[in-house]
């Protein structure tokens, strides 16, 4: 499916420069999650059918980020999905996190662990022999930065440190790959364009020897029809020991766009969402940065965005703004125009 195929399955309301917030949903995705909650609402339907969007979800996820669906949690956010991780640490752990980070990926670890924090350009250099856990996002939140990969897989190889990346911003518009990184997590809602309440992780084998299953219930078990009632403990093999019950309707949703993501491609949404950032940046004679999300300063740039109905976000004082594939060239001008006039 090429791009133009792909942008009429939106709706946007022009001016949408928001998915670091939340991702609108595709059509399909969402007619196919109105049926369902016409299913409920009327009790037409037992819920097993609305059951095989989870794996339907997982796999597509597992496909976006090139690793094995038996590698895959489903979960409901980012926190919960790190939890297992974070709480099974012996006492005392010491884990290094970048100062900026946000703090699904900060609390868990400052709850459990010994947390040392350092700027994001030198949390490579922050890893030590005692370090157990490095953990950031590949895209920060507050501003679009990239992590530096290369240093920090390298510092987390030469120290034997688990390495925790928090994809959250960056899956849906920058190729990536999981098996890089011993956990990857994921909230679906931002570019993966779920409804709230669906997140994956990449699980590897080499972080679930460090991991107990906290949260553990019968959607995970080996069986989970067969896991309703009643002792032994009687988990699944592989990531899906760490499942949640899913929430069906967020996973109805999650299935239908990241499905729709694999058709048309990262690399494909990268390129349209890099060169509309860029657009906008060199518009207010500022640098691209080679993300979809970007931070400006301008004179009253709140005020006049919203006069223009232009929907960004505010981090520390700047202009946050964030293009996705369905975001246009005119939803750019119309935003610099507003900033510049
Ligand atoms: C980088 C990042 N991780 C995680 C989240 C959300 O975390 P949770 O699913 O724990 O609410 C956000 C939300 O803005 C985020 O930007």
């Amino acid at each position: 499916m090429d791009l133009a195929q792909a942008q009429a399955l939106w709706d946007p309301h022009p001016g949408w420069l928001n998915t670091a917030s939340y991702g609108l949903p595709p059509r399909p995705a969402f007619e196919d999650l109105q049926r369902v909650l016409t299913d409920w609402r009327t009790g037409r339907t037992d819920w097993k059918p609305w059951d095989t969007a989870t794996d339907r979800a997982r796999t597509a996820f597992a496909t976006l980020t090139g690793v094995a669906a038996t590698d895959v949690a489903v979960g409901a956010t980012v926190s919960q999905m790190l939890s297992p991780l974070a709480a099974c640490l012996p006492p005392g752990a010491r884990v290094v996190a970048a100062t900026e980070e946000f703090t699904s990926n900060l609390f868990p670890w400052a709850a459990s662990a010994d947390l040392h924090t350092a700027p994001l350009d030198h949390l490579a250099e922050a890893i030590d022999s005692r370090t157990r856990v490095v953990a950031f996002s590949l895209v920060q939140s507050a501003d679009g930065r990239q992590a530096p990969l290369q240093d920090i897989l390298t510092a987390a190889r030469d120290h034997d440190t688990l390495v925790v990346a928090d994809a959250t911003q960056a899956c849906g518009w920058l190729p990536v790959q999981a098996a890089h990184f011993d956990i990857l997590v994921c909230a679906a809602y931002k570019w993966l364009m779920a409804p709230r309440g669906a997140t994956y992780g990449y699980l590897s084998a080499r972080a679930r020897r460090h991991m107990r299953p906290i949260a553990a219930n019968w959607y995970a078990g080996a069986d989970p029809g067969g896991s309703f009632y009643g002792p032994p403990l009687r988990l699944a093999e592989g990531a899906r020991a760490f499942d949640l019950s899913p929430a069906w309707f967020s996973q109805i949703g999650a299935a239908g766009s990241i499905d729709l993501l694999n058709r048309i491609g990262v690399t494909t949404v990268h390129a349209h969402n890099t060169a509309l950032a860029a657009r906008f940046l060199t518009a207010l004679d500022q640098p691209p940065t080679g993300s979809a999300i970007v931070t400006v300063e301008a004179p009253d740039a709140r005020r006049r965005l919203e006069a223009a109905g232009i929907r960004t976000a505010v981090r520390a004082g700047k202009i946050r703004a964030s293009f996705h594939l369905y975001t246009t060239v005119d939803d750019v001008d119309r935003a610099v125009e507003a900033l510049t006039r």
